[in-house]
């Protein structure tokens, strides 16, 4: 009887699980939560994923790629906070995404079916309050290198404006490698003169008197911002955009759509970003030798007023690796706000905290960045690997986390920018004083 028992209990799981998983009752809806916003037409996945006959014709491969986690795509390893709309399968997902196909992948009774999500209009956040399209459209040849180009669009407002997201339909998705938004509150870089036959001008300043209003990055979600935060857009302003193109063996066209969601009042508090090290580490001695595997750049600041995070990014370029953000509080305990083992720079996200993270007046925020310029590293753009150093070309290097959060108290805004203001200052200044051809280097950056 013992023996009998030990026997039927270990059939037990395999004959009920070959019962159990189908794709009617447990796999599609992982699939569709997890997969379909990006596995469908007209969105940057290579194929839909949006029947039982889409799934099973991969379904060796979803297995492949969900266990070692190449899908979905989600940089940020598990930290101390969990972040909003995680990415992320769970360990049993996984699983009985592999139990499934070792079962044949059946696809169970038709009384378990969902049906698969319905994406609209196309904006993955519903109807835009706004939407605007580029004048005109970008041509991005086939090839050469990559391409900096802003081009101002007037919004056309009539009243002040707070905007709580962003979102943009692209026609060139294969060349977009990503955009960042700004908006011009004089409302003339629309006027400025388009530099040769196409739409806008070169280079990373957005011109005027720009504000970021954030940023779009491959496999980015939108968000809204939460809470109320929203970000001040006042009447008549333009907004430019300023696009990263990376030629990819075809000539394509870009002609953008921009939708802009605003919200209903303005937000009681204002968003700041703490970028570390400033300015994707300009300052911070970014010169990594050929074949060099481990280059690191760290850099700390400590808050001069108690902040609430509110998200984090991360960036750098092809061989960045490894990058960390932590926070160690005045009690001495430290606490991991962003942590990416396996840096992709296809996969650019924001990682909004799922609550504030309150950190202390005294916080000593510290952030390494590891970079792999050896002939080892698959993403080496350039094989042999060559010196790189800081640059706006991919080819080229940049790095940093950058920290956005509200102050506890908005009395303390100008204190944190102000100090944070300094802390660049301080970092250009130490450059300089090691290395006095960097102040011609800024000059001229600053000048574009
Ligand atoms: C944020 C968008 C996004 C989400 C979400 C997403 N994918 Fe993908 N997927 C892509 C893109 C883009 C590619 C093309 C290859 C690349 O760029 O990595 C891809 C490629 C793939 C491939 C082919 C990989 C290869 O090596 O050929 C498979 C299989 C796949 N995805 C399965 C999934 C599954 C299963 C899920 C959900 C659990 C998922 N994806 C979620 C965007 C996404």
């Amino acid at each position: 009887m013992q023996l009998r028992l030990v026997l039927a209990l270990v059939c037990l799981p395999g004959v009920l699980g070959a019962q159990r998983v189908s794709f009617n009752k447990q796999i599609a809806p992982i699939i569709y939560q997890n997969c379909s916003s990006c596995h469908r037409p007209g969105e940057a996945a290579p194929f839909s994923l949006l029947s039982y006959q889409d799934v099973a014709k991969k379904a060796k491969l979803i297995a492949a790629v969900t266990a070692s986690r190449q899908m979905p795509p989600w940089k940020a390893v598990p930290a101390s906070f969990p972040y909003r709309d995680e990415r992320r399968l769970t360990d049993s997902e996984i699983a009985l995404l592999q139990e499934w196909v070792k079962a044949g992948m059946p696809e169970g009774s038709p009384a378990d079916k969902t049906a698969p999500p319905e994406f609209k209009s196309g904006w993955r956040l519903g109807e835009p309050d706004l939407v605007v399209e580029m004048p005109a459209a970008y041509h991005i040849p086939a090839d050469g290198a990559d391409i900096y180009r802003n081009i101002a669009i007037p919004l056309g407002l009539t009243e002040d404006k707070w905007v709580t997201a962003i979102d943009m339909r692209l026609t060139a998705r294969a060349v977009v490698h990503h955009v960042l938004y700004f908006a011009d509150p004089v409302g003339k870089v629309h006027e400025r003169q388009q530099e040769g036959t196409e739409p806008g001008f070169a280079g990373m300043r957005a011109g005027g008197a720009s504000v970021p209003l954030g940023g779009w990055a491959l496999g980015a979600q939108p968000h809204f911002f939460p809470e109320g935060l929203a970000m001040s857009v006042t009447k008549g302003s333009d907004l430019v955009i300023q696009y990263h193109f990376h030629p990819d063996g075809k000539a394509e066209a870009e002609k953008s759509l921009i939708g802009l969601y605003f919200a209903k009042e303005a937000p009681k508090r204002t968003l700041t970003a703490i970028q570390l090290p400033p300015v994707y580490s300009l300052f911070s001695g970014l010169d990594i030798p050929a074949g060099e595997k481990d280059f690191v750049i760290r850099d700390s600041y400590t808050l001069p007023a108690a902040v609430d995070a509110v998200g984090i990014s991360a960036h750098a370029h092809y061989i960045g690796k490894v990058m960390q953000m932590t926070a160690t509080l005045p009690s001495g305990e430290t606490k991991t706000l962003l942590h990416i083992t396996d840096w992709d720079f296809a996969w650019q996200d924001r990682y909004f905290f799922q609550d504030f993270v309150s950190l202390p007046k005294g916080t000593k925020l510290e952030a390494e960045i590891h970079w792999d310029n050896s002939a080892g590293n698959p993403r080496n753009p350039s094989s042999p690997p060559i010196p790189v150093a800081w640059g706006e070309q991919s080819k080229d290097e940049m790095g940093s986390l950058t920290l956005i959060a509200v102050p506890h108290e908005e009395a303390d805004l100008n204190t944190v920018r102000r100090d944070y203001r300094k802390h660049t200052t301080d970092r250009a200044r130490e450059r300089i004083m090691k290395d006095p051809s960097m102040a011609a280097k800024v000059q001229a950056l600053l000048a574009q």
